[in-house]
């Protein structure tokens, strides 16, 4: 197999530009620590962990070992009527680092999964409530809740949906919470939390009686890095529990010490009902999703059942013996390095690296938190995204990997990243935009 793919390749790319990738291909083929390296040797630094994912770096020895161990001992075991140890040890982990009481774990494999499956549960629940005319569910405009068609449609991303017909039923949008008037806010903003009462007019619109659960991501992390508002997500959960509405958080993206705390809802202080979890879940060595929901969610769910299944939901991978072992040496090794507590004190070397892009040319805005950073670029005329584009082209071929959507670039490095190399990561980043017209 040649290290470039040829113009008629069989692999049908995900979002991905193929025409420009086939002209123009950039191949990865190893990686370990904070970089990859292309199949001719050459390092590119991770600015993105992955896709967000790679939270303690790549290829960690302990990880490697364990999938390796696991896959010598026992290369499959279903988890539908039958368990395995590694699968019931995983979720009891896991449920110590989630917010009482949200302590019992369904296993999926990816963010998109995770989000489908929490919000059947959100129906469920309701249902066996007694209260099943509650159906509706309330996502947010630029929300990115994965490919799934539950997630497609309480996302709010116009690409992802347009091409896929009317998607689901009563399914409605709070605007989101970015406010270009206030550029270049340094953590929460101070202002926007009135946005929060979107849900009370949504709420009352519909008919709290009809509406099952809102979904939001506690920081919006693919749309380009939009920070909650200063007492924005305690608003929208008071106004859940007032009207008897779930609150799910999308944390696929912000679990797992992206924000210097093992979740969003430590780090705001706001619990939700349920959290989405997957990504650095594995630290992305072996694909698994979760979800973590409030343990009278779940009794009310069992014990409402008619003898038999409870929940008819669920994946044959879910808890995979691989992904299983991934996860623990995963928890192992952020507990071990203490990669959380390294994310929040690298916060203010990282706010203040990227605030120093503020006059590089293009930048119109930069927003932060934890180790996330999102720089949002003027859009060229009649082309939005080409600079973006541009830039992550100079900056791969610089040897640093960064990521966009539209004209906004994301970075979110693995959380080992050095103070030199947040230096490295900024500084190939201002020099593409330099030379980017
Ligand atoms: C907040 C959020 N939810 C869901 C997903 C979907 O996850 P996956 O790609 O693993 O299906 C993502 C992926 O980036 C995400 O950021």
């Amino acid at each position: 197999m040649s290290n470039t793919p040829d113009a008629n390749a069989a692999f049908w790319m995900p979002f991905t530009n193929t025409r420009a990738f086939r002209a123009q291909p950039r191949m990865l083929s190893a990686a370990r620590d904070m970089h990859y390296f292309t199949p001719e040797g050459r390092a590119v630094l991770d600015g993105v962990a992955g896709l967000w994912c790679v939270n303690a770096g790549h290829c960690r020895s302990s990880i490697v070992d364990a999938i390796q161990r696991q896959a010598a001992e026992a290369d499959f075991l279903p988890s539908f009527q039958v368990g395995h140890p590694l699968a019931f040890e995983l979720a009891e982990r896991l449920a110590e680092l989630m917010p009482r009481p949200l302590d019992r774990i369904f296993f999926t494999n990816s963010g998109s999964e995770s989000v489908d499956t929490a919000l059947k549960i959100a129906l469920a629940y309701h249902r066996a409530r007694g209260d099943g005319g509650r159906t509706r569910l309330i996502g947010r405009e630029r929300g990115y809740h994965g490919v799934g068609f539950g997630g497609v449609s309480v996302g709010g991303i116009g690409a992802n949906r347009r091409p896929y017909g009317p998607l689901l039923p009563g399914v409605d949008h709070l605007r989101s919470t970015h406010d270009p008037e206030h550029p270049f806010v340094r953590g929460q903003p101070r202002f926007g939390q009135d946005r929060a009462e979107d849900l009370e007019r949504l709420i009352a619109l519909h008919g709290a009686d009809t509406v099952a659960a809102v979904i939001v991501e506690p920081l919006a992390g693919s749309t380009g890095v939009l920070v909650p508002p200063l007492g924005y997500l305690e608003r929208l959960r008071e106004i859940c529990t007032r009207h008897g509405v779930l609150l799910i958080f999308d944390e696929v993206i912000t679990a797992f010490g992206r924000l210097g705390a093992p979740t969003a809802a430590a780090r705001f202080g706001v619990t939700p009902d349920l959290i989405c979890m997957a990504k650095g879940l594995t630290n992305a060595a072996a694909p698994m999703g979760a979800v973590a929901v409030r343990r009278d969610i779940h009794d009310t769910i069992v014990e409402a059942a008619a003898p038999g299944i409870e929940l008819f939901h669920g994946y044959t991978y879910s808890a995979h013996p691989l992904a299983c072992a991934a996860g623990l040496a995963t928890l192992d090794l952020y507990a071990r390095e203490d990669l959380f507590g390294r994310a929040k004190a690298l916060e203010p070397i990282w706010e203040e690296a990227v605030h120093g892009l503020r006059r590089a040319r293009h930048v119109i805005d930069i927003r932060n938190l934890g180790l996330v950073a999102g720089i949002e670029l003027a859009s060229r005329d009649g082309a939005p995204g080409a600079r973006a584009m541009d830039v992550f082209r100079r900056a791969f071929d610089a040897g640093v990997l960064i990521r966009i959507t539209g004209d906004i670039v994301a970075l979110s490095p693995p959380l080992i990243i050095s103070e030199d190399q947040i230096g490295e990561l900024c500084g190939q980043l201002a020099a593409a935009l330099e030379v980017t017209d």
